[in-house]
């Protein structure tokens, strides 16, 4: 049981890693825009993350204060991604600030993540 919730927490990992890379790949290049791989990314840390909230295969309690902060933080970031893909596909150009928001708002879940026990 253990070691499958360590195998949920790296598929975890790969979600984050997929939403912020592919964030990233965007950003260097200067190119305003969002990618279905940012979507993909963020469906796959979403239901890690749910499958994690449930108390199995540990013995300690959870923090479900930053469990529930990092949900509406997951949110957030969907409904940005949502929202620029349609006015990318309506417009052709997504509003600056959704995407640049994007990228952030993931570290911060990170660093919720990593830095609030
Ligand atoms: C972009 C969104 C997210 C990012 C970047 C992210 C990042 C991370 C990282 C880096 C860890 C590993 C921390 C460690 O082991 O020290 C982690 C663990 C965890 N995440 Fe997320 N997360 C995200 C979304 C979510 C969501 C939406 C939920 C639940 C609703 C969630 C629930 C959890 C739980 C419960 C753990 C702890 C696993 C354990 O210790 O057993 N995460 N997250």
């Amino acid at each position: 049981m253990e070691i499958l919730r360590h195998v949920v927490v790296l598929v975890h990992l790969v979600g984050f890693a997929v939403l912020f890379g592919a964030w990233v790949v965007e950003a260097v290049a200067r190119r305003v825009q969002v990618t279905r791989l940012m979507s993909y990314g963020m469906v796959i840390a979403l239901l890690s993350g749910l499958a994690l909230a449930a108390p199995w295969g540990i013995d300690y309690d959870l923090n479900y204060a930053k469990i529930g902060t990092k949900l509406v933080v997951l949110i957030i970031i969907g409904a940005l991604l949502g929202i620029g893909s349609a006015r990318q596909k309506r417009t052709g150009a997504v509003p600056p600030v959704l995407f640049w928001l994007v990228g952030p708002l993931t570290l911060l879940n990170a660093a919720l993540a990593v830095l609030w026990r």
